[in-house]
């Protein structure tokens, strides 16, 4: 495993900087390309996935979905980027498949606290403004676009699609469903407690992004079916969350009511390449 370090010609300055604690949302705030700048943030945000309900639902669950998705794309000189990269979770998944894996992101304070195996190199660079010179047979991106805002979804879209060949596929994901009553709590019963509401996605809205972006869904697949019940059951929720989902696909429970979807999207070709792409070639020619 390589450790990563930015050097100080690669830190950049991106204004004003929060530090704030990682939750079931993430961070969202005005600009999410700031979010997760801060000091320290990178070692904050792998706790995270280190003990209680999220670890378990990152080691039981979501990785073997992962896994299994990514495996067939995989291969010799099958090349895969993992766009908002954070400390290379994703990436470190896609290198057992693919023969090369980049992963971008924004934030030195997250890639300084990556640690990824040989075969994945990891850049401080937003691709929604600057392009890199490789395209890849696949993209990975999660936990982003839930939190970014509107317009960051729609250029980072763009901004993998320049970066995958045609017919490449987008593997990306939601972690907090709008149908489901996780998400329904996230959006509305937290105002009940005087908590901030927090970002909820739905499939057919991230679709829209989707297809507006060129990309046509081919698979979603839906996972998390018991959410994190607050700090005080963590560890109950820790314990039950590989039976819950076993459980609750013996008894065919519809997808909509887990709180994370996959989607699995392919790059439409070139001839029918949205219009916002041509914006891009004239923002850049400016
Ligand atoms: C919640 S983290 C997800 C990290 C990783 N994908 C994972 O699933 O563990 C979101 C990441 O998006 C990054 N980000 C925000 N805007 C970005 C942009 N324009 N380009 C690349 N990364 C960006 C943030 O810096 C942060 O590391």
């Amino acid at each position: 495993m390589a450790r990563h370090g930015a050097s100080a010609s690669e830190v950049c300055n991106f204004g004003p900087q929060r530090h704030a604690a990682v939750h079931d949302g993430d961070e969202s705030s005005d600009s999410y390309r700031v979010s997760h700048q801060a000091p320290g943030y990178g070692s904050l945000y792998n706790e995270t996935f280190e003990g209680g309900y999220y670890a378990a639902l990152w080691q039981k669950i979501e990785r073997p979905l992962i896994e299994d998705i990514l495996r067939p794309f995989g291969g010799p000189n099958r090349k895969c980027l993992d766009f908002a990269c954070g400390t290379g979770r994703i990436a470190g998944v896609a290198a057992e498949f693919f023969q090369q894996v980049v992963g971008v992101d924004v934030s030195p304070a997250m890639i300084q606290c990556a640690s990824v195996p040989k075969n994945v190199s990891l850049r401080i660079v937003d691709i929604t403004n600057d392009d890199i010179p490789e395209t890849f047979d696949v993209a990975t991106a999660f936990r982003f676009f839930l939190n970014a805002e509107d317009a960051l979804r729609r250029d980072a879209l763009l901004g993998i699609r320049r970066h995958l060949r045609d017919g490449g596929h987008l593997v990306c994901n939601i972690h907090m469903n709008a149908a489901s009553p996780a998400g329904f709590i996230y959006r509305r019963g937290k105002a009940l407690f005087g908590e901030r509401a927090q970002n909820t996605l739905g499939l057919e809205a991230f679709c829209a992004y989707l297809r507006d972006a060129g990309f046509v869904v081919e698979e979603v697949r839906y996972y998390g079916y018991l959410p994190r019940l607050g700090p005080l059951l963590n560890g109950m929720c820790q314990r039950l969350v590989a039976p819950a989902e076993r459980l609750c696909r013996a008894l065919a429970v519809p997808g909509r009511f887990a709180q994370n979807f996959v989607v699995i999207a392919r790059r439409q070709g070139r001839e029918s390449s949205p219009s916002a792409a041509d914006g891009f070639a004239a923002r850049k020619n400016v």
